[in-house]
């Protein structure tokens, strides 16, 4: 249970913490190089921590260096050994999804299962391809659901697979399957959805060739260690304050170091869009991802139409841009998006429902969401619903709103264990006069 006051101003700076995405992929691309890899500005939230287990389950040695600094001793691609236990995913698509592809390719049987959340998720999607692969691969319920079963098989062969989804964690694990596959596979996607593996790949010596939405993997037989990683911080969540700062008048934030992929800056386009103040600077690369120090300041909001074709770009960022269409004036339709009905929780019923107790009018469509702003919030009671995104949305809410009692919000650890430890500190720092 967490409680949170309204905050009167926002200001001051803010460090997010390391990108999720890239952390898990960093591990599992590390987890297959022939020599050590240190990875720095780790994530050490509970989704990364999970795929840290599994590959330490899988035999790859991994030492904390520092607070967020991580050394991965791998055994080269064809070095993962059998696990004497069943591999736990936890709360995590990515690790299930992305390390699914990994296990379709070894000569062992392995076990992966996750929480009650990601065991109702749609594995399917990757199952089926992986199966057309070669693997032998299997799920409960016709391999729809986890746990997942790998067996080990005579070998993996290339595909040439159209994904109907624009999912990175289905066009990943393919990719990630492809480095053991007797040839090259190609992956097509709707649209191209977040390219941090593709990208990550190529730091590793692999061979890729992309063109638009797809993308094709040559197997190597073996990865190239860069040495080391840096990762950026998480736009994602980055995204809540962006929201929280933009809503809350006389706010001005710093948010230093944070990735801008154009895979994912969706959040920048729309809220920039819709008239919120943000700035980049000191533009560079962390590898080859690009990083900026992004600067927001409080603005008003107009309404915007957010589509299947933006979605990709933005698709965790719907909980907090649905809170900032309540504080836009006009209608702001959201469709496209009934991918967000298979996250960690059906996040479209949770923000109709939680949004609702704040008194907020949202009406749900099959594949989005209509909001007409401004609408006034005041004080509730709400539920996380276990969903680390629903409860970092509505704690933006009630920051700009009129506070809030979340029960359920230890989520956050999953992606962003100490957000409200922040909120405290830049809550203190922003209630102290302005020097002149
Ligand atoms: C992720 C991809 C997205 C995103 C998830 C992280 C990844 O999922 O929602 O939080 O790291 O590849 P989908 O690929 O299923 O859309």
């Amino acid at each position: 249970m967490q409680s949170i006051s309204p905050l009167r101003r926002l200001t001051g700076q803010v460090t997010v913490p390391g990108d999720k995405s890239i952390s898990h992929r960093s591990i599992l691309l590390a987890s297959l190089a022939e020599k050590p890899v240190r990875i720095r500005n780790f994530l050490r939230a509970e989704d990364c921590l999970s795929t840290l287990r599994c590959m330490q389950a899988l035999g790859v040695k991994a030492d904390r260096l520092a607070d967020s600094d991580l050394l991965v001793e791998g055994n080269g691609l064809y070095g993962l050994t059998e696990p004497s236990t069943v591999l736990d995913a936890g709360n995590s698509g990515t690790t299930m999804r992305l390390l699914a592809g990994i296990l379709a390719g070894q000569p062992f049987m392995s076990v992966l299962t996750g929480d009650a959340s990601l065991c109702q998720r749609p594995m399917a999607r990757i199952l089926a391809p992986l199966s057309r692969m070669g693997g032998r691969v299997y799920g409960r319920e016709q391999s729809r659901y986890a746990p997942l079963v790998f067996l080990p098989g005579e070998g993996l062969q290339g595909l040439s697979y159209h994904s109907p989804v624009a999912s990175a964690q289905v066009k990943s694990a393919l990719l990630l399957a492809g480095l053991y596959a007797g040839g090259p596979t190609r992956i097509s996607e709707p649209v191209l959805s977040r390219d941090h593996t593709e990208l990550m790949l190529e730091t590793f010596g692999v061979r890729l060739e992309r063109q638009d939405a797809a993308v094709t993997i040559y197997p190597c037989g073996k990865l190239a260690a860069p040495g080391e990683i840096v990762v950026p911080g998480d736009i994602s969540s980055a995204a809540f304050w962006l929201v929280a700062a933009t809503l809350i008048p006389g706010s001005r934030l710093v948010l230093p170091n944070v990735g801008v992929n154009p895979t994912r800056t969706g959040i920048l386009d729309m809220l920039t869009g819709m008239g919120a103040r943000i700035t980049l600077a000191n533009r560079r690369y962390a590898g080859r991802e690009p990083v900026a120090d992004l600067e927001v300041e409080a603005s008003r909001l107009v309404a915007a139409t957010i589509g299947a074709e933006i979605l990709p770009r933005l698709i965790d960022e719907i909980p907090v841009l649905a809170v900032a269409a309540l504080f836009a004036k006009g209608r702001t339709i959201i469709s496209g998006a009934g991918e967000l009905r298979v996250k960690e929780t059906d996040r479209l019923r949770a923000l109709v429902t939680e949004l609702g107790k704040m008194g907020a009018q949202v009406a749900e469509t099959a594949d989005g969401l209509v909001i007409e702003g401004p609408q006034p919030l005041q004080f509730a009671a709400c539920d996380a619903h276990a969903d680390h995104r629903i409860a970092l949305a509505l704690a933006v809410a009630a920051l700009a709103g009129k506070g809030a009692v979340i029960s359920g919000a230890e989520c956050v650890a999953i992606s962003y264990p100490g957000f409200f430890t922040e909120v405290s500190r830049i809550g203190q720092l922003s209630s102290q006069p302005e020097e002149s």
